[in-house]
């Protein structure tokens, strides 16, 4: 089988576009605390917004990948194999955050409308029993998201200042 030396150029605009949208998910929770309410309401009503969306570019991006193979990590097979399982965790979180936002929403008995263009519709009935469990959850993946994507984040660097290869350029310019 033919090497795969670049990852494709829509793998690379989204792979780019969803990090931007992660920090400005990460500073909107941020404002989440300095602000109250009918602005606390706006900042929670974008976060949220913009959180549907990247739950569906994930599966775009996921199946986009899963179509168009891209190239293997550099390294020995062990460091090959961890930075995949890296990769796959990442996904998991990309698709669980939303979906434990979307819960805990309904948990609290709040609509998600997306940019005012449409609501999802709310599946499970509001249950204040569960609202606090339901914020930990979602706290607790998003700061896992966070360590994770650190991790990965700096594995790349170290790719590119120490190990001087093409993991990095690879995916940000092609
Ligand atoms: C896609 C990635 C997402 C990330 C990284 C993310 C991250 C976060 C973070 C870090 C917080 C603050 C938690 C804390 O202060 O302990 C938060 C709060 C919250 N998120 Fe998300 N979130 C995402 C998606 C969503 C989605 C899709 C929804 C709903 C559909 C949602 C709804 C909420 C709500 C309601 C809060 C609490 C607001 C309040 O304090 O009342 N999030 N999120
Ligand atoms: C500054 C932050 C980041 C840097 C420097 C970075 C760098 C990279 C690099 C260089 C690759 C290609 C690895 C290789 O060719 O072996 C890659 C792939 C990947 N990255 Fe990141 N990344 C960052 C943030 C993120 C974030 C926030 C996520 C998701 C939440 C993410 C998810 C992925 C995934 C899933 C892949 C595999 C390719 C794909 O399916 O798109 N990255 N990253």
């Amino acid at each position: 089988m033919q090497e795969v030396r670049s990852w494709s150029a829509p793998t690379r605009g989204l792979h780019a576009l969803m990090l931007f949208m992660f920090i400005v998910m990460y500073t909107l929770a941020e404002l989440m605390d300095w602000t109250h309410g009918a602005s606390k309401h706006e900042v929670v009503e974008i976060h949220k917004s913009i959180g549907v969306l990247i739950f569906f570019l994930a599966l775009l991006r996921l199946s986009w990948n899963l179509t168009h193979r891209g190239p293997e990590p550099i390294g020995t097979p062990q460091q090959a194999k961890l930075a995949k399982g890296v990769h796959h965790l990442l996904y998991l979180l990309m698709l669980v955050i939303p979906l434990s936002g979307y819960v805990m929403s309904m948990l609290h008995g709040k609509s998600v409308d997306i940019f005012g263009w449409c609501t999802l519709p709310s599946l499970i009935a509001a249950n204040p029993a569960f609202k606090e469990w339901s914020e930990n959850i979602h706290s607790a993946l998003a700061t896992t998201l966070l360590i994770v994507a650190g991790g990965h984040a700096a594995m790349a660097l170290y790719h590119h200042f120490v190990l001087k290869d093409v993991t990095l350029r690879r995916m940000f310019k092609g």
